[in-house]
Parts: structure tokens; C-alpha cells; sequence
């Protein structure tokens, strides 16, 4: 066992202090400078996009792609019932509706049938959440986007790296949205980065979150309203290093996923958060869900036990429309949502932790279970 078990820290090492030194010596330290360009290109060809923007957060990346496509006031965006809040305030600020609705309890993810039953004349968008990595029923949600003329915006925030058909979540939809948060699968401090299928929107992005400032003009020239959302190019020199390391992370995350799954998988009190048929998920974060019928702590119990243990966790996000500001959205029954939310875990997944570390946790888990 390492010293301390990480839930989530990031990974950096001397490959990131090589970028950020060269970042440094060129004095290209802000939104100029060779990195982000390089970065974005490297991205879109990993992915197979037709085009990538580098912005400040994966919050700004949900946002410039809603409003790119034009969504607004009067307009209504279906989300899953858990997610982080940034999925969903990025709706607000274009003036638009989020509408939310249950979650499948084994991908833990949007469910395609109560996505169906909440279409109305006024919905425009999908944002389909990869939650924990964890790819969403990409076809069957392409199929109803197709049917009934609407967007997908994927928040692909957690999910770098994982794939549903052997497609890279990210585009399947018109926009797909990246996080490069500090506890996220890559980082570059905080960034994000926004993809799509078309190259023209990707160029347009491009020029929004630089202020819409024409570039072909020697003076000052802004034909939009834009934003400033661009990363910089020491965020970008990050990003590149860790993006050289994204495979050895995702095996690692892999890794301790399959640990979980030997030591935690067989046992009916629990169990891990499913991959659907053919999507392979980043794993970001290992989660686990305990079967309220078998297990009777509760989950802060478990918390503060696996801590006496030196064992960090967090809880699964509350169901968002129990926010105050989305209170009023709340719509329909919930069921699978609060019922992941009331007894589900994120177990320690930082790529810093070692194999024994996660059969610590794992075995710790079992002796909590055991000993009530
Ligand atoms: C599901 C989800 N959506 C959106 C975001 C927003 O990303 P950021 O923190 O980079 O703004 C995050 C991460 O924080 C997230 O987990």
C-alpha cells in the first residue's frame, strides 16, 4: 500500500515539467503560443472529429456548444436525473428549459425510454452525461435524436478515452464536451475542450470564445457577441503531456476496475457500475451501488468507516432538481435516480494509487459489510 489512498488526484510527472518548461522558456504563456493549436489537432485526430476548440472549462465547453447550435429561450434540453450541475446550468444561461428524466440503474446512465416519453414540440437537445466514464446507449439515443429532429450535445466531460461500438464517445452527437479538471481522466489544471462532426461549426466556436474578433483584420473588428473562454498555452503544454499518457491511465483505471470487479463482483450486497454491450468505459471513477435490502448502514455510516480505515470516498450527486435553483423542473418519478443517489459510492480511482491500495479498499469494504 502507498502512503494514502486517492479518490481522485491527478498524475504528474516529469513529462509535464518538460512542456511547462518549454511553455515557460518561449514566454508563451497566455492565449498565444503554439500549444493549444496542437493540442486541439491531436485531440480531433485521436477522436476522429471534424474539429476540436480548447476552452477554459468543460462548463465552457457545454455552453459554447449550446450556443452554437442556437438554443434559447423557449427551448427545452433533456438531461439525466445525475449528473454534476454543470451539464445543466450551461442550459440556463442560454435561456433555455433543462428537462430531466430517470436514469437506466445498470449503465447508471440517461434512459432512452423515459428520454422518448419526454420529447415535447419545444425540445430541441439531448445532452446525453457518460457519468463516471461510463458510455450511455449511444444508438438507441442517436436513433430517437434522428426520429424527432433533435441535437445531441454529449457531455463526454469524464469519459475520455471510452468508446461505445468502437467509436469514441465524444461524436456520436453534433458536440461533444470535454473536462480537463484537475481530478478528471487528463488535466490541464482546469480546461476543456469542445468537438464536433463539422469542421465549419469548429472554426466558429474557434472565433467565439476569442471574442468573435475577426482575425483577418488589422484593427479591432468583432461581428458577434463573443466570449473569452480560450485556454492558454501553459494549460495547453499540460494537456499535451498528459494526453501522451492517456493510455497508460486508462489501463490503470482499467486495472482497478477489474480488481473491484474480482474481489467486490460476486457478492449480492453490492454491485459496480454495468457497461452496456459493446461500450467500453474510461472508468474514471470505480463506483458502486449497495443493495439497500441486504446492507443496512447507510452510506455516510459506510463513509466514515472506510475513513477510519484511511480510505477516502464520495458520494454519488444528488439528483440536481433537489437544488434549489431546479426545484421547479422536478417533472416526473425518479425512482432509479434516488435510489443510486441513497446507496451509491465512488471508490478511490486516482491513477496514483496502486493495485494493492485498490484490494485494500475493496477488502475493507467487505469487513465494513461483515461486521454489522
Ligand atoms: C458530468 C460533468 N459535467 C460537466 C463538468 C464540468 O467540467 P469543468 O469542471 O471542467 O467545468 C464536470 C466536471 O467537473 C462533470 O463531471
Amino acid at each position: 500500500m502507498s502512503n494514502s489512498i486517492l479518490l481522485d488526484a491527478p498524475n504528474l510527472g516529469a513529462l509535464e515539467k518538460t512542456y511547462l518548461n518549454k511553455a515557460l522558456d518561449s514566454n508563451y504563456v497566455s492565449t498565444v503560443g503554439p500549444f493549444v493549436p496542437e493540442f486541439e489537432t491531436k485531440f480531433a485526430s485521436y477522436l476522429k472529429a471534424g474539429g476540436a476548440v480548447a476552452v477554459q472549462s468543460g462548463t465552457a465547453a457545454i455552453h459554447m456548444a449550446l450556443y452554437e447550435l442556437g438554443i434559447k429561450a423557449g427551448d427545452e434540453v433533456i438531461v439525466p436525473a445525475i449528473t454534476f450541475i454543470a451539464t445543466v446550468n450551461p442550459i440556463v444561461y442560454v435561456g433555455a428549459t433543462p428537462i430531466f428524466v430517470d436514469i437506466d440503474s445498470n449503465s447508471w446512465n440517461i434512459d432512452p425510454k423515459a428520454l422518448r416519453k419526454a420529447i415535447t414540440p419545444k425540445t430541441k437537445a439531448i445532452i446525453p452525461v457518460h457519468l463516471y466514464g461510463n458510455p450511455c446507449n449511444m444508438a438507441e439515443i442517436m436513433d430517437i435524436a434522428k426520429q424527432y429532429g433533435l441535437f445531441v450535445v454529449e457531455d463526454s466531460t469524464e469519459s475520455l478515452g471510452a468508446s461505445y461500438g468502437g467509436k469514441a464517445t465524444g461524436i456520436f452527437g453534433d458536440m461533444g464536451c470535454f473536462s480537463f479538471n484537475g481530478n478528471k481522466v487528463i488535466t490541464t489544471g482546469g480546461g476543456g475542450m469542445v468537438t464536433t462532426t463539422d469542421p465549419e461549426r469548429a472554426a466558429h466556436i474557434k472565433f467565439l470564445v476569442n471574442q468573435a474578433r475577426d482575425a483577418g483584420r488589422d484593427y479591432y473588428y468583432h461581428p458577434e457577441i463573443g466570449f473569452n473562454n480560450r485556454m492558454t498555452n501553459l494549460e495547453a503544454a499540460l494537456g499535451l503531456a498528459q494526453f501522451e499518457r492517456l493510455s497508460e491511465f486508462l489501463s490503470k483505471k482499467r486495472q482497478f476496475y477489474q480488481e473491484y470487479q474480482r474481489i467486490l463482483g460476486g457478492d449480492n450486497r453490492l454491485s459496480l457500475q454495468q457497461e452496456l454491450p459493446g461500450a467500453i468505459s474510461s472508468v474514471w471513477m470505480s463506483s458502486v451501488r449497495f443493495n439497500s435490502h441486504r446492507v443496512d448502514l447507510t452510506i455516510p455510516e459506510i463513509m466514515a468507516k472506510l475513513k477510519e480505515k484511511g480510505v477516502p470516498s464520495r458520494r454519488i450527486f444528488q439528483p440536481l432538481f433537489d437544488s434549489p435553483p431546479y426545484q421547479k423542473y422536478k417533472s416526473e418519478d425518479y425512482s432509479n435516480a434516488y435510489e443510486l443517489f441513497e446507496n451509491g459510492l465512488n471508490l478511490p480511482s486516482s491513477t496514483l494509487n496502486s493495485i494493492e491500495d485498490i484490494r485494500y479498499t475493496a477488502i475493507s469494504l467487505l469487513e465494513i459489510l461483515d461486521s454489522i
